[in-house]
């Protein structure tokens, strides 16, 4: 496909004012959140809740995409419109999680791997048919006890630029997104030097493999304490050391950095974003800066549902409020 309409698709994922919602949970990921509010996990109640998200009246005011899940991209709202429909009529696109999850990496205990690589060029032109123009495949490294090794690093760089390529030769932009995770008590420096070496591994395979750096939008983890850390550095230290990392690794054709949440608190994911973006709009950086949250989006609407067709307005209400939250965010205007 031509770069021209890649990049147009790139630019309007990370458009002012919007962000990704990330439904893309697996089966087993969303059995774990519907566990969580004692529903039980069932093809009907998995739809039933992403038709709430998906029909939230205002949902395009402050998300510009949806990334979907094999099962959900086949499913439709009770009315028997598809949910890519739905969405186009929001005016949201919808995008599909292609890779088959995280496995261990032979070699290297306690490393992981992403698969989904064989009969990916198939699968992404069926995915395109379905109405889908971007993707998503999420590699994920480990800090602690001298991990991520440069293996890990490597593999996992060399993957997201096979998934990329073949992403873009189907006309489908590539959420490329190699999360450094944030669980464990290690300190926002470790964090800094194992983004920048994943980065900078992930930017050099993309240009190996003739990746269109404008038709791409990156999703990685904020510079950030891990979870248990003593001391975690606070949103102005987490922004600045963000904003330097990137500047450092991501270069700027780039159009758009859309945010994992990672695990951080409702609160947390919106004022760090916040903070970055008022970097952003001091500093002119070259790379729009957004949110692709899942649970930084979906946590407080699940709850207020509980599985109750009662609370589909609590629910929907609550997703509304993280969307707005997120939008300020995404605009610096937040705190
Ligand atoms: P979280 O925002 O919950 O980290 O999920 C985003 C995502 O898509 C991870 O792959």
């Amino acid at each position: 496909m031509a770069s021209a309409e890649l990049k147009s698709i790139a630019l309007k994922m990370v458009a002012r004012k919007k962000g990704i919602l990330a439904a893309d949970e697996s089966t087993s990921t969303m059995t774990k959140r519907l566990d969580s509010i004692n529903v039980e996990s069932t093809e009907e109640t998995r739809r039933q809740w992403r038709q709430l998200l998906f029909q939230t009246p205002d949902i395009g005011d402050y998300i510009s995409g949806v990334i979907m899940y094999d099962e959900t991209i086949r499913q439709t709202d009770d009315s028997g419109q598809s949910f890519v429909d739905l969405l186009v009529s929001h005016d949201v696109i919808s995008g599909i999680k292609v890779d088959n999850s995280t496995h261990d990496l032979a070699g290297a205990p306690g490393e992981f791997i992403t698969e989904g690589l064989d009969g990916l060029r198939g699968r992404l032109a069926e995915y395109y048919e379905l109405g889908s123009r971007f993707a998503k495949w999420r590699a994920l490294l480990i800090i602690g006890d001298g991990k991520p090794s440069d293996y890990a690093i490597h593999t996992n760089a060399h993957a997201l630029g096979r998934y990329s390529a073949l992403c873009q030769d189907q006309g489908i932009v590539p959420i490329v997104e190699p999360e450094v995770l944030m669980d464990g008590s290690h300190s926002i420096d470790d964090c800094l030097s194992a983004t920048t070496r994943a980065l900078n591994a992930v930017f050099a395979e993309l240009d190996k493999q003739n990746v269109d750096l404008n038709g791409i939008v990156l999703k990685p983890n904020m510079v950030i304490s891990g979870s248990d850390a003593q001391n975690r550095a606070p949103a102005a230290e987490v922004a600045r050391k963000t904003v330097d990392c990137f500047l450092e690794t991501v270069p700027s054709d780039v159009p758009g950095i859309a945010f994992l949440s990672g695990g951080q608190g409702d609160e947390e994911s919106v004022v760090n974003l916040d903070e970055i973006n008022k970097i952003a709009n001091s500093e002119d950086l070259p790379w729009e800066i957004t949110y692709s949250y899942g649970r930084g989006l979906q946590a407080a609407p699940l709850t207020a549902w509980l599985g109750k067709p009662e609370n589909v307005s609590a629910g929907q209400a609550a997703f509304q409020k993280r969307g707005l939250d997120s939008s300020a965010a995404r605009e610096g205007v937040y705190a």
